[in-house]
């Protein structure tokens, strides 16, 4: 397998966390803590696969509903997860960055958000995103609110262009997604890069995210290279051969 071969930028949605612990007699939140076990898996077999931007969804704007004290834990683990892995990401090249709306966040995370950050802007062996406190609409809003701003101010032209609004977006300067991956059998986007994941391939696999890591990833890479991407022409192309 070449390293050559893509997908660049690969999107997950760690489902399943919940489900893990159940089957286990645990409580909830052992799920989320072996998901960040996951997830550090899946970020260091990520660049051998040849991907060289991974999102995932750490925590949805929907998520405020589910009770308070899982809520508190998953917030504590983002916490814990931007600051203790922060000199491996410094060392290993990588750069984090966090997608979603800063307000309605405990201060003290926003303030390690961009001490993260600001640590790692310079990397560029590897982009790791993190969608938290995230949601794609508005996103979208937000990007179109500030171009608004910026027109009626005459900081961007009035005419918006698809050009205008994608460098507005919280992922900005990421390239489109091409997979994006779901765990746990579930087959939605929730809200997910509704913008960037225009043309991207959907794999869904079964595992519960827990048990995620550099084989399950390397499944729904195989998987994605072997289908069709004709980007809206009638030309089918391998998603290799691009
Ligand atoms: C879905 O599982 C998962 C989440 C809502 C959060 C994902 C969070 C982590 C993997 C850990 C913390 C994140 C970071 C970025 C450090 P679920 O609870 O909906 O599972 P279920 O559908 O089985 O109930």
């Amino acid at each position: 397998m070449s390293v050559v071969d893509g997908p660049r930028h690969v999107a997950i949605i760690m489902d399943g966390n919940g489900r893990w612990a159940k089957i286990r007699g645990l409580p909830r939140v052992m799920g989320h803590r072996e998901g960040v076990k996951a997830l550090k898996r899946t970020v260091e077999a990520a660049p051998k696969f040849g991907i060289e931007c991974l999102t995932v969804f750490g925590f949805s704007t929907e998520n405020w509903s589910r009770p308070v004290a899982e809520v508190s834990e998953l917030m504590g683990l983002v916490r814990n997860y931007l600051t203790s892995d922060l000199d491996r990401m410094e060392r290993e090249g990588v750069r984090l960055k966090v997608l979603g709306r800063r307000d309605g966040l405990p201060s003290d995370i926003v303030q390690i958000i961009e001490r993260a950050e600001a640590r790692t802007v310079a990397n560029d062996r590897f982009v790791l995103q993190v969608a938290f406190n995230y949601g794609a609409r508005a996103d979208i809003v937000a990007a179109a609110q500030r171009y608004v701003d910026q027109a009626l101010s005459g900081e961007a032209p009035s005419a918006l262009t698809e050009e205008g609004l994608g460098s507005r977006l919280s992922s900005s300067g990421s390239p489109d997604v091409d997979l994006i991956i779901r765990t746990s059998g579930e087959q939605r986007l929730s809200n997910f890069l509704l913008w960037e994941a225009a043309y991207a391939e959907f794999v869904f696999q079964d595992d519960l995210w827990p048990d995620y890591g550099e084989s399950a990833l390397g499944r729904a890479v195989e998987l994605f290279r072997r289908r069709e991407r004709r980007f809206g022409g009638v030309e089918a192309r391998t998603a290799a051969a691009i």
